[in-house]
């Protein structure tokens, strides 16, 4: 089904019935290196929190309750270039997301008072805030940067088709989840959720879509490693890449 759990530390919790889940959602286990999480940590430990509400849509500023930091603060500038760069070495992230766009991260805090994100969907056109560049929201991520063991609640839940999914990871650990989905972040009632969040555009608008070419992206690899380049190898590995060639715009 849809949560690939690559590595026993990262917690996935599953409210949802055991069966096909309609969203893909996947982790990427230690996205940030635990040196880099430290470092974040202490910087958004004295960073410029403000209200949230500036970034939602008309629907989800209603039920937003979070602090954010503003796009052109020293310390957001700076953690940002850190999360591109570990965004643009991670397999895993290009492979799921075949990025054609990523708006740049934002980061945000829940705790005391601001402490939680009603169900809402995002904007399906976002802004970059300089640019201006029109981005499509198909997929979002989090990048979790607080210790669970620090903080209560606090839960990325999924709401499709009726079902929902939970996840709250170790710290430096990302997610991605459709863009179309409803989804919330529960109260937390102690400590502190602090996370990188940000959109992209894939070059392959279709969930669906992008699924089969992950799918398949992983078991070459898995081939590749178990049994080296054989014929066969490179046969599927031009089926790939001519799906890719069907379905992606650049
Ligand atoms: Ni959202």
């Amino acid at each position: 089904h849809g949560v690939r759990q690559l590595e026993p530390e990262v917690l996935v919790f599953h409210l949802s019935s055991p069966k096909k889940c309609i969203a893909m959602i996947i982790t990427l286990p230690q996205l940030l290196k635990p040196e880099q999480v430290a470092h974040t940590q202490a910087l958004l430990a004295s960073a410029a929190w403000q209200n949230g509400r500036s970034s939602a849509g008309d629907q989800a500023v209603q039920v937003k309750n979070n602090e954010q930091l503003p796009h052109d603060d020293p310390v957001a500038t700076q953690l940002r270039a850190m999360v591109m760069q570990a965004l643009d070495r991670e397999p895993l992230f290009l492979s799921a997301a075949l990025p054609k766009k990523i708006l740049p991260p934002r980061f945000n805090r829940y705790e005391g008072e601001s402490n939680f994100y009603g169900q809402h969907v995002d904007n399906a056109i976002r802004f970059a805030p300089l640019t201006r560049e029109r981005i499509r929201t198909d997929i979002s991520c989090t990048v979790f940067l607080a210790d669970p063991a620090d903080y209560d609640g606090g839960e990325l839940v999924v709401h499709e088709a009726g079902r929902q999914q939970q996840v709250k990871l170790s710290a430096g650990s990302a997610v991605l989840y459709p863009g179309t989905s409803v989804h919330e972040v529960r109260p937390v009632t102690r400590g502190a959720r602090l996370a990188c969040f940000f959109w992209i555009e894939s070059m392959v608008r279709l969930d669906e879509q992008r699924r089969i070419l992950f799918e398949m992206d992983m078991a070459l690899m898995k081939l590749r490693t178990e049994h080296g380049d054989n014929p066969a190898t490179v046969a599927l590995t031009g089926t790939y890449h001519n799906l890719l060639r069907l379905w992606a715009e650049t």
